[in-house]
């Protein structure tokens, strides 16, 4: 193992709460309907655009909105979204995240970050992470967006490295099913039945640790 490529929003900090508060209150607001709340899950790692357009489908409302009336609904989601994100601070790591990076960085291992979400870099900045990462891939410059690779191998390919050197880190099935695609090793936090195509899955971030990244990468290829 040479390289991990992190998922941020779920694996680094707990944002899936602010993203759905976001959805939730657009949702109510410019639409009139409420979403479920099993459209949480439904909506991590899956892009801004991607997200606003599942949610009009579910409203029954698609054909309602041109394409330019859809891109500013969800830039109104982003400025709820970010009246959250703000408030963030180094309280908001998600437990057992500084010591895995201190763990990687002092056995020489490259981190990259690999999220779906444009305010990557604004959140890490926020956490006090921002100079513990050697790269982060920006999904502006990837074609096709999480269950599709190609976010996962930009994130080796910035710091140097093929996916097969790397294990990549997820909480979302479509994060998990694009690790695999890019053929690096998947380790999947949270529910076991949901993330099944993991190379291992933890319950908990506070259950990772280098020896564990370690261990499931050796055990795919020595
Ligand atoms: C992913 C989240 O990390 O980023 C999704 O899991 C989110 O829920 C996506 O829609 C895009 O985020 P942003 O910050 O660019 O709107
Ligand atoms: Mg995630």
């Amino acid at each position: 193992m040479e390289g991990v490529l992190f998922d941020l929003d779920g694996i680094i900090t707990d944002t899936a709460k602010f993203h759905f508060k976001a959805w939730k209150q657009l949702a109510q607001d410019e639409l009139n309907i409420t979403l479920p709340a099993s459209f949480e899950s439904q909506l991590k790692g899956i892009s801004r655009m991607e997200s606003m357009k599942l949610i009009l489908k579910f409203a029954n409302l698609e054909d309602n909105f041109s394409e330019k009336e859809v891109f500013q609904l969800a830039n109104k989601k982003n400025e709820l979204y970010l009246r959250e994100i703000n408030k963030l601070t180094q309280a908001d790591i998600l437990p057992g995240i500084e010591n895995l990076l201190d763990a990687l960085a002092a056995n020489r291992i490259l981190l990259s970050i690999a999220s779906a979400s444009k305010n990557a870099p604004l959140i890490l900045e926020k956490l006090g992470l921002l100079n513990r990462f050697d790269a982060i891939a920006n999904p502006e410059n990837v074609a096709n967006g999480k269950p599709a690779p190609d976010i996962f191998i930009e994130a080796a390919h910035q710091i140097g490295l093929s996916p097969e050197k790397c294990v990549g880190i997820e909480d979302a099935p479509a994060g998990v099913i694009a690790i695999k695609k890019a053929k690096a090793v998947a380790v999947g936090v949270g529910d076991d039945a949901e993330l099944n195509e993991a190379d291992v899955v933890v319950n908990k971030t506070s259950n990772l640790s280098y020896l564990l990244l370690v261990d499931t990468y050796d055990k795919k290829y020595l």
